[in-house]
């Protein structure tokens, strides 16, 4: 049975290295200390995982046309087996996934982990920030019935009002001076191919980045603040290290007197 299950796995890793890629990333040290708060990124990238499966769903069946936009919604609420739950997940969702990155956010900024060396990683964070509201303000269009037209009407029209820029911003968004026909298939491209592609690509660099430079202690965090005497080798104990010099967790090594 164990040989059956290792041989598979062994014949990938031989040939492409990714089963000891994927146990590099689910088995790396992180702080003793770390907390659950620590654990809102994960329920993010969870939240917006099942935005992407019940987003394929529902675009199995939207028309993405005004003259049929908003029938094909009420055949998927009404029609479609399970298409009311898959719909409801996927409009209750996009709340959750903005909440949940808020809170991510909070977490590391009260913790300041956006500090160095994780400066880039909020940078990308930010990047997420704003495509996740583009894709709750180009999916909110995509009923085409009237709290969405007015609602996108009131959201091009404040981008409108940006300086320089505005008026341009505004066409594009529209595709042209009026809404029409056009600017639902635009919007329907943003929110399906070119928004979940970036914000795809922007976790994974953003994963990279958390793998690379390690999870931040809490604030608390007695030793990572230097606080806590470690001992290390050879050397007299109750040495502050830590942020300035740091030891090798777990390790005795690593720090000097
Ligand atoms: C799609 C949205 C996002 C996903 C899926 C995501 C995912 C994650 C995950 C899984 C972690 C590691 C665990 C954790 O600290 O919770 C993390 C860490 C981090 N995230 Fe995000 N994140 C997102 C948005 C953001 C935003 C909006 C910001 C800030 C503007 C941000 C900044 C950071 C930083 C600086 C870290 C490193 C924290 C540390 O080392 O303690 N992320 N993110």
């Amino acid at each position: 049975m164990q040989a059956a299950i290792n041989y598979p796995l062994d014949w990938l890793e031989e040939r492409s290295g990714l089963i000891g890629g994927v146990r590099y990333f689910l088995f790396r040290k992180v702080p003793g200390d770390i907390n659950w708060m620590q654990t809102l990124g994960s329920a993010t990238l969870t939240a917006f995982l099942v935005q992407a499966i019940t987003g394929v769903i529902l675009a199995m069946y939207y028309k993405p046309d005004p003259a049929s936009a908003y029938s094909s919604i009420v055949n998927i609420t009404d029609h479609v087996t399970l298409g009311w739950l898959v719909r409801g997940m996927h409009r209750w969702g996009a709340s959750v996934f903005i909440i949940l990155m808020f809170l991510h956010m909070g977490r590391v900024f009260l913790f300041g982990a956006y500090k160095y060396p994780r400066e880039l990683n909020w940078i990308v964070g930010v990047l997420l920030l704003v495509m996740g509201m583009m894709e709750g303000f180009t999916g909110y269009l995509l009923p085409f019935d009237q709290t969405a037209y007015w609602a996108t009407v009131v959201g091009i029209n404040l981008n409108g009002t940006a300086p320089f820029l505005g008026p341009f911003l505004a066409q594009v968004l529209r595709s042209g001076g009026e809404i029409s026909g056009d600017t639902l298939s635009r919007f329907y491209s943003i929110h399906m191919l070119l928004i979940p592609g970036g914000i795809m690509a922007l976790i994974g660099l953003h994963l990279y980045l958390v793998v690379r430079l390690g999870v931040t202690s809490p604030p608390w965090s007695k030793e990572a603040a230097g606080m806590e005497p470690v001992e290390t080798n050879g050397h007299r104990p109750g040495v502050r290290v830590g942020l300035t010099r740091p030891v090798q967790r777990g390790a005795n090594g690593g720090g000097e007197a």
